[in-house]
């Protein structure tokens, strides 16, 4: 690193002053400039005055209010990163860790870090980072990237043909980088419909989760002729039972670091790794088909993301695979049933299977003339749009599916002393 990062501890634990010493120590040349602040005020007397790269911060007692710390460093210094350094006791048995790690992901922390703090975490960390004075690098970006899912009640509905289809159209106008996740861990199928033979996949990054960093995601990702990245599914279910919850957030979090857009694709259950990727998605796209007992389960899975968190204003809704045959559905009825604009409809396309089978995604060959290509470019007009557009940013105070609501903030706390000026060099 050519300018030396600025890093900031929030803790009132002397034993992790001398740990964090001798972890930076280690890192001679790449050793940051680093100082220790006791409490909240002091650490906002400091960011207010002075380039700060990298917050670390202790969960307090009340694992919450690490959300509500990161959002008032944003709300000062929107580009410093904030890392959760875990209490070495870890949580009390009534907090559920997984669900605090992942909502504390979704407020904007952007690693963890466990005691005692090791060389090769901070250096991960440092390294992911852009040093506050010089923030235009190559490889990370200032703001975050966007998260969106495709999600179903019912297999079969083409979720994976939208969310691939999509990337690859939004990837080839060479405007805004794409990660595809195959979320559908058990039997991912983005790879096959890329035509892609990855040497690697999310299992991979389970396996290396340790060293997990915006940069290991990029070189993970297999790169397809659009642009697109893709982390593939892992090989077999034997191998899915490696990712879980908090790993898929981690993944998620780090992504929309280096990527302006990370699209998730679902298996059609709610799982604990599914609802990870909504729950850091600002946009999730509700796939159906017009076909009645579908559409029923359509309606009760939007009521299943409204009581989890995510409201009608967050849901797009695609109608897919339509078809005017006698008997079936009008748009207008499937709005009606499902008491719902829909937002996209997509023709039913023999060209979309075959497509599917030669693994050339219809968004390469942009058929001019075809409904579908049509439609779907809307679609990417819709999903691209959302770069760059703060209305639909996900806000803390409306975390979804949530343990949160953000206790009293810690940058209040009283009887705050002004930070002094000393800054500490390993070196
Ligand atoms: N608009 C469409 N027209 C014709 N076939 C489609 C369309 N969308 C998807 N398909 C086909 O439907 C099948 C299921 O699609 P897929 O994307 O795998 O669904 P899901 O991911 O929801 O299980 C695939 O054979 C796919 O090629
Ligand atoms: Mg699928």
């Amino acid at each position: 690193m050519s300018i030396t990062a600025r890093v900031l501890i929030l803790s009132s634990d002397e034993s992790l002053r001398d740990e964090a010493k001798l972890a930076f120590e280690s890192l001679g040349e790449d050793s940051p400039r680093f100082r220790f602040v006791g409490n909240a005020n002091q650490l906002f007397d400091v960011l207010r005055n002075q380039p700060i790269d990298l917050v670390l911060a202790e969960f307090s007692e009340n694992p919450r209010d690490i959300t509500s710390l990161v959002r008032q460093i944003h709300a000062t210094v929107p580009s410093t990163r904030v890392a959760a350094i875990l209490r070495p006791e870890g949580f009390s048995e009534n907090v559920n860790e997984s669900a605090v790690l992942i909502d504390s992901m979704r407020g904007g922390v952007c690693d963890f870090l466990r005691r005692p703090l090791s060389t090769v975490d901070l250096e991960r960390l440092l390294k992911t980072g852009t040093p506050a004075d010089d923030r235009r690098l190559p490889g990370t970006r200032n703001q975050l990237g966007r998260v969106v899912s495709f999600v179903s009640n019912k297999g079969g509905v083409g979720k994976s043909t939208l969310a691939t289809n999509t990337g690859v159209a939004i990837a080839r106008r060479g405007k805004q980088s794409v990660l595809l996740i195959d979320g559908s861990i058990q039997m991912g199928v983005a790879a096959a419909l890329l035509d892609l033979t990855p040497n690697a996949t999310l299992t991979d990054l389970a396996r290396e989760s340790e060293r997990l960093d915006p940069t290991m995601i990029r070189q993970t990702a297999a790169v397809h002729s659009s642009g697109l990245h893709l982390l593939a599914a892992p090989a077999d279910a034997v191998e899915a039972m490696e990712i879980d919850d908090v790993l898929m957030a981690r993944i998620i979090t780090m992504a929309r670091q280096t990527y302006d857009l990370v699209i998730v694709d679902t298996f059609p259950m709610f799982d604990r790794v599914v609802i990870a990727a909504l729950d850091l998605s600002d946009r999730v796209y509700v796939v159906l088909e017009n076909v009645v007992p579908t559409l029923l389960g359509g309606v009760k899975l939007l009521s299943v993301l409204e009581r989890i968190g995510y409201p009608a204003k967050r849901q797009s809704i695609i109608l897919n695979r339509q078809q005017r045959v006698a008997g079936s559905l009008s748009i207008n009825d499937v709005a009606d049933r499902m008491q719902r604009e829909i937002d996209h409809v997509l023709p039913f396309d023999k060209r979309v299977m075959a497509a599917a089978n030669c693994g050339v995604p219809v968004a390469m060959a942009l058929l001019r003339f075809s409904g579908f290509s049509r439609a779907l470019e809307k679609l990417a007009d819709d999903v691209a749009g959302l770069i760059g557009d703060n209305s639909s940013r996900l806000e803390l105070d409306e975390l979804p599916l949530g343990v949160t609501n953000a206790s009293p903030a810690i940058g209040q706390t009283a009887n705050a002393s002004r930070a002094d000026d000393s800054w500490e060099e390993a070196r």
